[in-house]
């Protein structure tokens, strides 16, 4: 955890729950962080729910005043036409949505994002006033013939080429090994990837950048295994998939500042 960063804990939904139960797993969180008294200002809790879900967490996270941040999954490259299918980040911003999921692996495998389309969503992010959590990361395969830095080093360069060096822009390390598989990085491999990263923001986007970016490590995240990560200098946050899904879990990873030995 650096200097002057407060943690994000970034909860990513994927395509799991439909708008009703994406409202009652929000008030059910916000109810066990205030039952646990959880100080709110200590860490940074962003959600990103399917499309579908958004309006109705804002509407619940406005109302309550719940001090949730809300993103989105996707960002089209596109402002608005005929794009069927396709979210633009205008339409995301109107929504009070902060950030926006770039280059998740899964839309890198399924959905044929390359580093260029990835590169064209940070700039479409971040016209509309939206932070990109731009998700980089190597396959087992990548791991094998390059290590662990190479594949994600290279695809963070192309993501920030043409990124203004006051940009707000989040970074989360992702390898593709460790994402729904339970098995996490380890924190000292994971802090050496993201210290690399947070080089590459320093010589592309120079020195208040890189000491202001959030770096967070994604993979296998629980509320067993966050206190180790947080431990680590690089690593600002997590973006979490499966253990953002129940209530209990989310909760303890959020708080984990209160873990036994950190
Ligand atoms: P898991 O936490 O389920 O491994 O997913 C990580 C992830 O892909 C978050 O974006």
């Amino acid at each position: 955890m650096g200097m002057n960063r407060t943690p994000l804990i970034a909860g990513n939904w994927k395509m799991n729950l439909d708008h009703l139960q994406a409202v009652a797993l929000v008030q059910k969180l916000h109810w066990s962080l205030k039952d646990a008294k959880h100080d709110g200002d200590t860490v940074d809790v962003t959600l990103f729910p399917p499309f579908t879900d958004l309006r109705s967490v804002q509407t619940l996270i406005d109302a309550d005043k719940i001090p949730f941040g809300l993103g989105a999954q996707d960002v089209s490259v596109h402002d608005s036409g005929a794009y069927t299918g396709e979210v633009s980040g205008a339409f995301l911003s109107k929504l009070n949505c902060g950030s926006v999921i770039i280059g998740h692996s899964e839309r890198r495998e399924y959905h044929a994002e390359t580093d260029e389309i990835v590169a064209a969503k940070v700039a479409a992010a971040l016209k509309h006033g939206l932070v990109p959590v731009i998700c980089v990361g190597e396959t087992s395969e990548d791991l094998e013939k390059f290590g662990a830095s190479a594949v994600p080093v290279s695809q963070l360069e192309t993501a920030l080429d043409g990124v203004a060096a006051d940009a707000e822009i989040v970074v989360a390390y992702e390898p593709v090994w460790a994402i729904g598989s339970g098995q996490a990085a380890t924190p000292e491999q994971a802090q050496e990837v993201c210290r690399k990263l947070r080089d590459v923001v320093r010589a592309k986007l120079g020195d208040d950048a890189a000491d202001s970016t959030r770096v967070l490590y994604g993979g296998s995240v629980k509320s067993g295994n966050i206190a180790t990560f947080m431990r680590e200098p690089d690593i600002d946050g997590a973006l979490v998939g499966g253990g953002s899904l129940k209530v209990d879990e989310f909760s303890s990873i959020i708080r984990f500042q209160k873990h036994v030995g950190v």
